[in-house]
């Protein structure tokens, strides 16, 4: 039997930060074990939100891609692409435009949810409220089986998955018309895309700093490429159990986001962190200097393996090349499908 599919996506819109890691990227490379995994750089997508500011774009591709194959994504088992290199995805997004009522897109919690909260960039465009037709695309392109995503990308994935019908309900293969695609294990394929299902992380949300969901435009994330130092000041000013006060107060480590760090890091001091901050034998601060050590132990490794990796940036732009070719070799395929079944 062959491998189910995967697609999933990061928008270049910052630096990585540890809610990618423990989020999407510990997720991915497991998954790369056991799927046929394609991982895109959203670059269109992040263009759809960072249009005034793209200066840094192209820098952060490699940034971003350098992250991923810190935390272990490997090239040889996953393909890496980047969006924009795969034109098939804008003739796909074009072609589910056309079929796309608007209601659908005016609805998504997300597009009205983002409108609302977008403070420094207008995103009442065009373009941004076909960002859920663009992502079918991505994933319908590749006929993606399974779409490791967070909670909040569902409803694209519900979208996605109406976009799929409607074209299947309005184009349906011909018996007679060509190709491999009407046979699959010895199955007679009347739809041209599958009903992609999601995967959604298990790993509890990472929240910042500061208590809220970690995010580059609240300046609460510790970024994966901060030194150390960086990372110690950072963690610093974390918040913690508000109502401890002093360090005779017992404090809560079930409601503070320091402990929740130990319990995602430093699995192995949970349980004498615990107990040293319920019967007050730790202070908040000495807490987070034994956290900030542990977690930047923690990511050693990673941090080694960045540094090597960005020491010649022209390896990673032949792993995106290579992962060109077979994402192409895929998209030409489904394109011309799509094509022959609408008779155009
Ligand atoms: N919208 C996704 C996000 O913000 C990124 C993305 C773009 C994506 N295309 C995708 C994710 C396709 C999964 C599949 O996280
Ligand atoms: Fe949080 Fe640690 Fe302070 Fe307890 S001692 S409240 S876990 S920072």
């Amino acid at each position: 039997m062959s491998k189910k599919r995967i697609l999933s996506g990061m928008r270049p819109t910052g630096k990585l930060h540890l809610g990618h890691l423990v989020g999407a990227l510990d997720n991915w490379v497991k998954l790369q074990e056991e799927y046929e995994c394609f991982f895109m750089v959203a670059d269109w997508h992040a263009l759809m939100s960072e249009y005034e500011n793209t200066a840094h774009l192209s820098e952060l591709i490699i940034d971003n891609v350098a992250d991923w194959l810190s935390a272990g994504i490997d090239p040889e088992k996953a393909t890496l692409f980047v969006q924009s290199q795969i034109p098939q995805h804008l003739d796909l997004h074009m072609i589910f435009s056309c079929l796309t009522p608007l209601g659908w897109l005016e609805r998504c919690p997300t597009y009205k949810e983002q409108l609302r909260e977008a403070k420094t960039r207008d995103l009442h465009t065009y373009g941004f409220l076909g960002y859920p037709v663009l992502q079918a695309a991505d994933i319908l392109v590749y006929k993606a089986d399974k779409i490791p995503v967070g909670q909040d990308q569902l409803p694209h994935l519900e979208l996605t998955r109406e976009i799929a019908r409607r074209f299947n309900g309005l184009y349906p293969v011909r018996k007679n018309t060509s190709g491999d695609m009407k046979f699959s294990n010895g199955v007679y394929k009347k739809e041209i895309f599958p009903a992609p299902q999601a995967i959604l992380t298990q790993n509890p949300r990472l929240l910042g700093l500061d208590g809220r969901k970690m995010s580059k435009s609240y300046d609460n994330a510790i970024n994966l490429s901060d030194s150390e130092e960086v990372i110690k000041k950072k963690i610093s000013t974390m918040f913690t159990d508000p109502k401890r006060i002093k360090l005779s107060d017992k404090g809560h480590p079930d409601t503070c986001n320091v402990f929740s760090y130990y319990s995602t890091f430093i699995p192995q001091m949970k349980g004498e962190v615990h107990y040293w901050c319920s019967n007050t034998k730790l202070g908040c601060t000495q807490c987070k200097e034994r956290m900030a050590a542990g977690l930047i132990e923690k990511l050693g490794p990673f941090s080694k393996k960045r540094q090597d990796i960005l020491k010649d940036k022209t390896k990673i732009k032949k792993i995106l090349q290579r992962g060109k070719e077979k994402a192409l070799s895929v998209a030409e395929k489904t394109l011309g499908e799509v094509k022959e079944a609408m008779g155009i």
